[in-house]
C-alpha cells in the first residue's frame, strides 16, 4: 500500500537543476533506498518529501489524495518525519527541548517534562544513547547528536520515515542498532526511506531501490531481490563512456614545499583515564590505521599529535623531531593536517567561495613565509582539485555552503591536501563520500603518503582501513592491544580484538 508518493519532482537552484522529475513512492511495511552520486539530488528530494523546501513543479500525494506541506513541522503532523543529513538539532538547549521541538497541540500544549521524559527514555535506550537529558546538544559528539534527531524522529511515531546518510556518523554498534530498529518499524508497517552510501547495509537492509543520477531518477522502485551491488554502482555511475575523463595526473601542480620527512613518534605515553603507556613509531611514508571501540583511547592519539591534548607522561614528536605545539593553531601551523568527516565543526566557511576554502590551509602558510598570494593563482589550483575530485559545483566561485554535503566533505579533503602536510590525521575523511569519489580520495591519501607525510587514519570503516593501511593498531582499554599488518591484516580480526583485547 502506497503511503507517500512523489511525482515529476522538479528543483532548480540559480540555474542549476537539483532534481529533474524525480519520483518516489513509499510503501507502508517496506525500506526504499534512495541513493545516488555526491551531488545527485538525494538531500534534495528528502527536503522536498519533508516540506523542508517547495519544489518547482511535481506533487506529492499522501494516501492516494493530494498534499502539499508547509514546513518540516506540518510534514510532521501528517506522519512524515525526517533525520537530515546536516543535522538540525539547537546547540544551546538541552537534549530534552531538542526531542520535542514542537509540542504538538494533539498531545495537549501543556506536555509536562515528566511525560517527556518518560516517552523519550525508551527511544534513547533503544538507540543506546546514553546520555543525561539535560546535557546541553552542544557538547554531545557528532554519533550523539545523530541520534538524538533520529530519536526525535522516533518520538514523533510517523508513518513515513525518512532518513538522509543516518548510520554516517555512527559506529558499527549504532549503526545496528539503528537498522535494527528500522526492521522493527518494517513490521509495525512503517514506510521508510534510506539514504546511504554504504552499499552492504542499504543492500541488507532495504526493500526496493531508486538510484538517482544528475537529478534524474534512473532506477525506479525496483525490487532489490533483482539487483546486485555492481547493479547499483553502475547505474549510480553510469554506463563507463558517459564518466567524466580519467583526471589528469598534472591537474594539481605539485607544492615546491615538501613535507620535511622523518618520523611521528609516541614514547610512553600516558594520558590518565584514556591512554596508558603508549608508544608507536610512524615512518614517512607511512599510513597507519588506529581503531577500537568508542572510548578505547584511538582518537586520543590523533588529539595528542593535533596539539589538542597534553600528555600527562611521555611525549610526542613530529616529524624532524619537533614537539607538538600547543592548541590545533600551532600545529596547523606545524604542519599537521587534521581532517574529520564532522565537516560541520572543522571549519568550512560555508558562506564563501570553494575557491577560498580549498587555497585557505596553503595560503595561510604562504602567508607567513612573506609570499604574496595571488588570487588567480589560488583559483586555478583550487580549480585542479575540483576536477581531480570531481567535486560538483557550478564553478570555484560558488558558494560553499551551497554543495551537497559529500561535496563539501570533498572540499576539506581538498583544502588539507593543498598545504602538503608532514603529518596528515584523517578521522573518517570519506564520511558521506559516494563511491567513486571514495577511490579517488584513497588515491590522494596514498599519494600525500608517497610525497613523504605521515598519515595516522581512524575510521568506522573497516573495508577503508584495511585497504589504505600498511599497518593497523587496535586499542582496547587505553593500549595497543595488537599491531596488524599483511597476512593478519583483516576486518575480522580487527572486529575481535577491539571487542576483546585479542584473548580468546
Ligand atoms: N540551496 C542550494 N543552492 C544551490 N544549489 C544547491 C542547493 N541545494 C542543493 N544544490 C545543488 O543541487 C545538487 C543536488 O544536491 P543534493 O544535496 O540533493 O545532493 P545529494 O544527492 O544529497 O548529495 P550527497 O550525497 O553529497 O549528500 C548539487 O549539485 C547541489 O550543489
Ligand atoms: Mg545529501
Amino acid at each position: 500500500m502506497t503511503v507517500l508518493r512523489a511525482q515529476g519532482i522538479t528543483k532548480v537552484y540559480g540555474g542549476v537543476t537539483a532534481l529533474a522529475h524525480g519520483a518516489i513512492s513509499v510503501e507502508a511495511g517496506s525500506v526504499h533506498a534512495l541513493l545516488g552520486e555526491n551531488g545527485a539530488g538525494k538531500s534534495t528530494l528528502v527536503k522536498v518529501l519533508s516540506g523542508a523546501i517547495r519544489p518547482d513543479a511535481g506533487t506529492l500525494s499522501l494516501d492516494g489524495r493530494p498534499v502539499s506541506f508547509h514546513d518540516t513541522a506540518d510534514a510532521v503532523r501528517h506522519g512524515v518525519a525526517v533525520v537530515s543529513q546536516e543535522l538540525n538539532l539547537f546547540p544551546d538547549l538541552d537534549v530534552l527541548a531538542n526531542l520535542y521541538p514542537l509540542r504538538e497541540p494533539r498531545r495537549g500544549p501543556f506536555l509536562n517534562r515528566r511525560a517527556m521524559v518518560a516517552a523519550a527514555r525508551p527511544i534513547l535506550s533503544r538507540l543506546g544513547l546514553e546520555v543525561d537529558l539535560r546535557t546541553l546538544v552542544g557538547d554531545l559528539s557528532l554519533g550523539q547528536r545523530q541520534l538524538v534527531e533520529i530519536a526525535r524522529a522516533l518520538i514523533a511515531e510517523p508513518r513515513v520515515l525518512v532518513l538522509d546518510e543516518p548510520t554516517s556518523a555512527l559506529d558499527r554498534s549504532g549503526s545496528d542498532r539503528l537498522l535494527g530498529i528500522l526492521r522493527v518499524l518494517r513490521e509495525q508497517r512503517v514506510g521508510v526511506v534510506f539514504v546511504s552510501h554504504i552499499l552492504e547495509e542499504v543492500m541488507q537492509l532495504c526493500d526496493t531501490i531508486t538510484v538517482l543520477r544528475d537529478g534524474q531518477a534512473v532506477l525506479m522502485g525496483a525490487d532489490r531481490a533483482d539487483l546486485s551491488i555492481d547493479d547499483v554502482v553502475t547505474a549510480m555511475l553510469g554506463p563507463r563512456s558517459a564518466r567524466s575523463p580519467e583526471p589528469v595526473e598534472s591537474a594539481v601542480p605539485p607544492s615546491p614545499d615538501g613535507p620535511p620527512g622523518g618520523d611521528l613518534r609516541l614514547e610512553a605515553v600516558t594520558v590518565d583515564g584514556v591512554l596508558s603507556d603508549v608508544g608507536l613509531r610512524v615512518p614517512a611514508g607511512e599510513i597507519v590505521g588506529v581503531t577500537g571501540l568508542a572510548g578505547s583511547g584511538h582518537l586520543a592519539v590523533l588529539e595528542l599529535v593535533a596539539g589538542l591534548r597534553r600528555p600527562t607522561r611521555g611525549t610526542v614528536r613530529l616529524p624532524g623531531d619537533r614537539p607538538v605545539p600547543r592548541g590545533l593553531r600551532r600545529a596547523i601551523a606545524a604542519g599537521v593536517a587534521v581532517v574529520s568527516g564532522d565537516r560541520r565543526g572543522r571549519g568550512l566557511m560555508l558562506d564563501k567561495p570553494l575557491w577560498e576554502n580549498i587555497g585557505q590551509v596553503r595560503a595561510i602558510g604562504l602567508r607567513r613565509d612573506g609570499v604574496i598570494v595571488r588570487r588567480s593563482a589560488l583559483r586555478a589550483r583550487a580549480r585542479g582539485h575540483v576536477e581531480r575530485l570531481r567535486i560538483r559545483c557550478r564553478d570555484v566561485e560558488q558558494r560553499t555552503g551551497l554543495l551537497s554535503g559529500g561535496n563539501q566533505q570533498k572540499v576539506v579533503l581538498a583544502k588539507w591536501l593543498d598545504a602538503s602536510p608532514a603529518v596528515l590525521l584523517l578521522d573518517d575523511p570519506t564520511r558521506g563520500v559516494d563511491v567513486g569519489a571514495k577511490a579517488e580520495i584513497h588515491e590522494l591519501i596514498r599519494a600525500a603518503a608517497g610525497d613523504g607525510a605521515v598519515v595516522l587514519l581512524a575510521s568506522t570503516d573497516l573495508d577503508e582501513l584495511t585497504t589504505l593501511c600498511d599497518r593497523v593498531l587496535v586499542f582496547h582499554r587505553g593500549k595497543i592491544a595488537a599491531r596488524l599488518s599483511g597476512e593478519e591484516l583483516d576486518q575480522h580480526a580487527i572486529v575481535f580484538i577491539s571487542n576483546t583485547g585479542g584473548r580468546q
